[in-house]
């Protein structure tokens, strides 16, 4: 059996071997940045052998207020030699909003280009943002918050849908050398609390409401809930340091396609803390000289799941972050200046943060911002957009693909998709057959595609093709990205070379890697660095094949991906046991044809609670308010005891099976009670609660 096969949360079975290899930049790049394999090599070698001058090479084209004079790199991978820790070009100064909004008006003359085109939920609304009109949004933003008081260091929370205040904002801290943390609009209000608490923000920017496809989300009851949950926290605790003193409030209501929804709505409002953003922005100056911050001073604070349940703060700090998410975006979608791009995902992931805010900015690229989703108002929407711009590179999820495949290929061929060159993917893995549809039918076999795998911790791509050089095979993310090296190692931290299937580790830092978990370095250290001391653990499984392509084969740890979002089992488990009914739940992963994988959860009762319809539907509401509706269970099996060994330790792999029918359960040995299990099976679910 292969070191990792027994807890891998597979989403397809495992990677095949392809009969088949695609390459087909022919004609299309004459002008690539990296016109074949062995460019790629040349450059990939020059990046780990020679690493001081390859990132010296591609910091020149940045503004520094104050040079490097130290080192390109400081770090130690090793907890047996101490702290870990990653410097790169630490004592230069800079900052980054010069570098992705200034540097394109004034030393290139990229002002009147179109930075963004925003494309609301509503086809009816739009909006043209140039580089020049950026720059002063994003001052006005800047003086803004300067008003309330915030300063360097200070931490902001975002809780906004994907409209342009919300690059305004995040680009406006990192303009005033503020730390942003940026939370998903589609989270819940306890989420929301407890990364506000835990980052101790002191100002939060949100709006009225929203629309996500035909559906009316009231988005500031949310946030004042999580703002009135905050204030219980600190009365009990007495820690004015986490109050958050002023809530920005977009007015978003004026794009709503629904007038009379301001009706059905009421914006709760607290006069001693809300204030309109129309408000504060009157009259405020549109020039704001930019904060010179050191290389190595936080830019943003992230939130992703743990496997303890409580998620963990990943930092990322200006110079390494900037450096690497330009040089991706640059090679990975071989950008050029007549490009128009196009990443589907939310900025308030990792991916929007990198490939539709710093990385594109930061290259003077023209990107569409879109609020919407996928299937609003018709099926066709995606393709629409993409002929509406001329979308020449398109990234997206291996979900968006799954749940667009399901309407056949008619909705795309009223459109004409012929501006498009370049075909990305995030998130999971990708099943060939989905890879196929996407090349076939949405690239009509033109265009190359690029599955980049990476993480939020990576900070950009770290696993990926590059267009006209790389070979593609459907569900590889294929090689390293310039100065990353991977290796794979097995259960005894031992590396396995050539051919081979373990864990995915990195054994070197690159500029974009997190630089740690907020406020605990503890955690930092023994999530990513202790397994195997001297290397960066992915958590995430892979082979490499005889070509030395990887696969990665999903998560080795309780972590599940469901359309792309990574959740934690724990933490849907602290949800569910939080109903006054349930004695113990345990959450597994199963296979999803649109989601990738899903959530089946196993609860056992309390005596004498009954199982019934109501309790399921309670429970689903239960975890739909503790973390996010991304996290609602698909299955929710009434289970009387759980397999467990006899230290009490609840078998996960024998629930996978269960959940996935797999009849062949190998050896239960260790199981105190086996008969556990035959009662589980005969009374799994077949359908959906
Ligand atoms: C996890 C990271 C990176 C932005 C979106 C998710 C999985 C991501 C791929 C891919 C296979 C992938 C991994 C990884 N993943 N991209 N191309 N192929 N798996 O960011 O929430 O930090 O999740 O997503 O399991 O560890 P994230």
């Amino acid at each position: 059996m292969s070191p990792v096969s027994d807890s891998t949360n597979r989403v397809v079975p495992g990677p095949q071997e392809p009969e088949k290899t695609y390459h087909p930049s022919d004609g299309l790049f004459t002008d690539a940045h990296v016109p074949d394999f062995d460019a790629y090599l040349a450059i990939y070698k020059k990046s780990t052998e020679e690493p001081e001058e390859f990132w010296a090479d591609v910091a020149q084209e940045f503004y520094w207020k104050k040079p490097r004079s130290g080192q390109m790199l400081q770090y130690n991978f090793d907890v047996n030699k101490g702290n870990i820790y990653i410097k790169f070009m630490e004592g230069a100064k800079t900052n980054i909003c010069y570098n992705v909004l200034d540097r394109n008006v004034h030393e290139r003359n990229l002002g009147e280009k179109v930075a963004y085109y925003w494309e609301g939920n509503s086809p009816n609304h739009h909006q043209t943002i140039t580089y020049n009109q950026l720059l002063r949004n994003v001052c006005r933003c800047a003086n803004a918050l300067k008003l309330l008081g915030v300063k360097k260091g200070d931490r902001v929370a975002i809780y906004l849908p994907m409209i342009p205040e919300l690059v305004y904002t995040m680009l406006a801290c990192a303009r005033i050398g503020a730390v942003h943390s940026i939370v998903f609009a589609g989270f819940s209000s306890e989420s929301l609390c407890e990364r506000i608490m835990d980052a101790q923000c002191n100002i939060l920017v949100t709006a009225d409401s929203v629309y996500r496809g035909d559906k009316l989300i009231n988005l500031k009851k949310i946030a004042s809930e999580a703002l009135e949950r905050l204030r219980i926290v600190i009365s009990v605790s007495l820690s004015m340091a986490l109050c958050v003193q002023k809530c920005v409030v977009v007015k978003h209501h004026a794009f709503r396609t629904n007038s009379d929804a301001s009706n059905k709505l009421q914006t709760p409002w607290d006069e001693s803390c809300d204030i309109w953003w129309d408000d504060l922005m009157d009259g405020v100056s549109d020039e704001c000289e930019p904060e010179w911050v050191d290389s190595e001073d936080p830019l943003f604070i992230l939130y992703t799941s743990g496997s303890t349940g409580k998620p963990k703060g990943v930092v990322h700090t200006i110079t390494g972050y900037m450096l690497y998410t330009s040089l991706t975006f640059k090679y990975v979608f071989d950008y050029h200046h007549d490009d128009v791009y196009w990443c589907t995902a939310d900025i308030g992931w990792i991916t929007g943060h990198s490939y539709i805010t710093y990385g594109p900015l930061a290259n003077g690229a023209t990107s569409v911002l879109f609020e919407g989703v996928p299937v609003y108002p018709h099926v066709g929407r995606l393709w629409e957009i993409i002929e509406k711009y001329a979308v020449s590179k398109f990234y997206t999820a291996p979900t968006a693909i799954r749940l667009l495949m399901k309407y056949g290929k008619e909705p795309l061929q009223r459109y004409d998709l012929s501006s498009l060159r370049v075909l990305g993917t995030v998130g999971e893995p990708i099943n060939p057959e989905a890879w196929l549809w996407y090349y076939d039918v949405v690239g009509q076999q033109r265009c190359p595609v690029i599955d980049t795998f990476w993480q939020t911790e990576t900070g950009g791509h770290v696993l990926t093709p590059l267009p006209a050089a790389t070979p593609l095979k459907p569900g590889s993310a294929t090689c390293p990205f310039f100065g990353v090296q991977p290796a794979i190692l097995n259960e005894h931290g031992e590396e396995l070379e050539g051919e081979a299937e373990g864990y995915l580790v990195f054994r070197k830092p690159w500029p974009g890697i997190m630089r740690g978990v907020y406020g605990n370095q503890e955690r930092f250290e023994s999530t990513y660095f202790r397994k195997f001391p001297g290397f960066y653990v992915t958590g995430d499984g892979c082979r490499r094949d005889k070509d030395g392509y990887y696969w990665i084969t999903g998560r080795i740890d309780d972590m599940l991906n469901v359309s792309g979002h990574l959740l934690s089992t724990a933490e849907v488990e602290a949800a569910l046991t939080e109903h006054p009914s349930v004695a113990e739940a345990a959450v597994v992963s199963r296979p999803h044809a649109v989601k990738g994988e899903c959530l089946y959860c196993f609860v056992t009762l309390k005596d004498h609670k009954e199982f019934n319809r109501t309790l399921m539907e309670e429970l689903k509401r239960k975890v739909r308010e503790k973390i996010g509706p991304i996290a609602t269970p698909d299955f929710i099996q009434n289970a009387p005891g759980l397999p467990k060994t006899r230290s009490g330790k609840i078998m996960r792999r024998v629930l996978r099976q269960i959940a996935r029918n797999e009849k062949d359960l190998g050896d239960l040995s260790t199981l105190a009670d086996p008969k556990v299990v035959e009662v589980l099976f005969s009374q799994r679910c077949e359908a959906a609660a």
